[in-house]
């Protein structure tokens, strides 16, 4: 796990500066750190090196043994927190191999300094578990990032120091989790795992077994595993302090494996889908980091895990299924799995919550749809809600996170498209849509009265193409940094 730490001075071999363009011309960034400027950008020049972000050039150093220039683009006066975080992920991506490494980057004040530390520690991640004999020939990533700032000693920023592990930390144990092979990742390994961690933080947990939700009625969450050998169970984790300002649910989909069922989907590009329990990771990562950072806001994570397969026990197309609570759902579509493990998950989480004196919010996380991925590419992912002061309130919190969010309507007029002839629904609707038809279809299940929001997390959970600022190829753990983010701007209103 890396280490962050802050400095005043150089505490490395390892030196990351900034570079980028300033009026078309190349520009050294070097923060506080003191380099020989004029002749390290003479190289740059030569070498036709152009600042952009991703671009990252190692150089023989003067005071460590090398320097990085890690690309921020063009040096308007404005350098975003985000521009930071990615182009310190960027380096820190570049540098496994080494120990250690020291960041110098451009920062006004801490809300910068926080932003290059989550930066460098997440972009120092390595994914091996699996590798056998090739285990050796991968470079292991930093271990400790240190970031020079003349802020080193103050409260704040150490604070945020110890945040950018705690998010590390929390975004590394999802990232595994999406990562890990679906013969290794089942329903049951998935909350094995997370109980084995909750007690280290604080957190409770409760996992309701195959039988148990087949007694309690949870027909979602039975209908979609009951065609796996690898029998479905509901994850309930929760952190309560003694004092908190706000109760939330977050829920996230665990499908450990989504084949489409009997609605089987093509071989190609099938094995990204063991990345369809990324919602329930990231659910579990932000409630971990949000109990770390001993936030005052009581959170319960809920993760309806199972894994959708073919088989002759499998759910039929035409199948009606009971979730929990009562409503009836005619499964036209196996495939459309997702909605059908969250609605049970979502009726017990309220159910749960009001028990407890109530919710102020419920937050679903899903990889729900390809449409999603059509709409917003595999960089943004989508909100839709019922509330919208609970909304803007969430694009706050992805503004400071960095992570990219975008609006989503849930119009009444595409609600029919969902009518069953024989159930109160169908799990499928108009194919048009069909980002906004699984948003409605969950709309279904949650009490018009308590404030929700859904994120399709489809493209950007799982990065099939190459790695970029602190994303890795695989699992990146979207949406854990917003959660945590919209959890500290509520701890701190009155
Ligand atoms: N897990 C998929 C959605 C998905 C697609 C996630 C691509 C990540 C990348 C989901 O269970 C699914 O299969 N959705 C169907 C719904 C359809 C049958 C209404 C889809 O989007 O095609
Ligand atoms: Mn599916
Ligand atoms: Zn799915």
């Amino acid at each position: 796990m890396v280490k962050v730490k802050l400095t005043d001075k150089l505490d490395s071999d390892v030196l990351v500066v900034g570079f980028g363009t300033l009026k078309k011309n190349l520009k050294i960034e070097a923060g506080s750190s003191q380099i020989d400027s004029a002749s390290l950008l003479t190289t740059l020049v030569a070498m036709g090196a152009t600042g952009k972000a991703d671009e990252v050039i190692k150089l023989p150093g003067k005071t460590s043994k090398i320097i990085v220039f890690t690309g921020l683009g063009e040096l308007d006066s404005n350098i975003e927190p985000e521009r930071l975080r990615r182009a310190a992920g960027a380096a820190a991506r570049e540098l496994s191999g080494n120990k250690s490494a020291c960041f110098a980057l451009p920062s006004k004040s801490v809300v910068e300094i926080s932003a290059i530390a989550e930066g460098a520690a997440l972009g120092s991640y390595a994914f091996t578990e699996f590798r056998g004999k090739s285990k050796d020939e991968q470079k292991a990533p930093l271990l400790q990032v240190s970031i020079i700032t003349k802020f080193a000693d103050t409260a704040q920023a150490k604070a945020s120091a110890k945040r950018a592990e705690i998010i590390a930390e929390q975004t590394f144990l999802a990232r595994d989790l999406i990562n890990t092979p679906p013969s290794h990742l089942t329903p049951n390994s998935f909350a094995l795992r997370v109980k084995k961690l909750a007690s280290k933080y604080g957190v409770k947990v409760e996992i309701l077994n195959e039988a148990a939700l087949r007694k309690g009625g949870y027909g979602g969450i039975i209908g979609v595993g009951q065609g796996s050998a690898n029998p479905p169970t509901l994850l309930h984790i929760s952190y309560k302090p003694v004092k908190f300002k706000k109760k939330f649910a977050f829920v996230g989909k665990g499908i450990t494996f989504d084949t489409g069922g009997l609605a089987l989907k093509p071989a190609n590009g099938m094995e990204a889908m063991k990345a369809d329990m990324s919602g329930a990771a990231a659910v579990v990562a932000a409630v971990f980091a949000i109990a770390q950072l001993k936030l005052p806001i009581a959170v319960d994570g809920w993760a309806p895990l199972a894994e959708n397969m073919v088989s002759d026990t499998a759910t039929r197309p035409s199948d009606v299924i009971t979730i929990y609570g009562g409503k009836t759902v005619e499964v036209l579509n196996p495939d459309a799995e997702g909605r059908l493990v969250l609605a049970d998950a979502l009726v017990r989480a309220a159910e749960v919550g009001k028990k407890s004196g109530g919710l102020d919010a419920i937050i679903d996380v899903a990889t729900l749809t390809g449409a999603q991925v059509v709409a917003l590419g595999t960089r943004t992912s989508a909100v839709m809600t019922n509330d919208d002061e609970l909304c803007n309130q969430f694009l706050s919190a992805t503004s400071i996170s960095g992570e990219m969010f975008w609006p989503m309507p849930l119009p009444v007029e595409l609600r029919a498209s969902l009518d069953s002839p024989i159930a109160d629904i169908a799990n499928i609707g108009d194919r048009m849509g069909g980002m906004l038809v699984a948003g409605l279809f969950l709309k279904e299940f949650v009490d018009p009265n308590l404030p929700w929001l859904h994120l399709d997390i489809a493209g950007p959970a799982f990065n099939t193409g190459s790695a970029h600022g602190y994303t890795p190829v695989g699992g990146t753990g979207i949406a854990i940094r917003s959660l945590i983010c919209l959890a500290e701007l509520a701890s701190s209103q009155s």
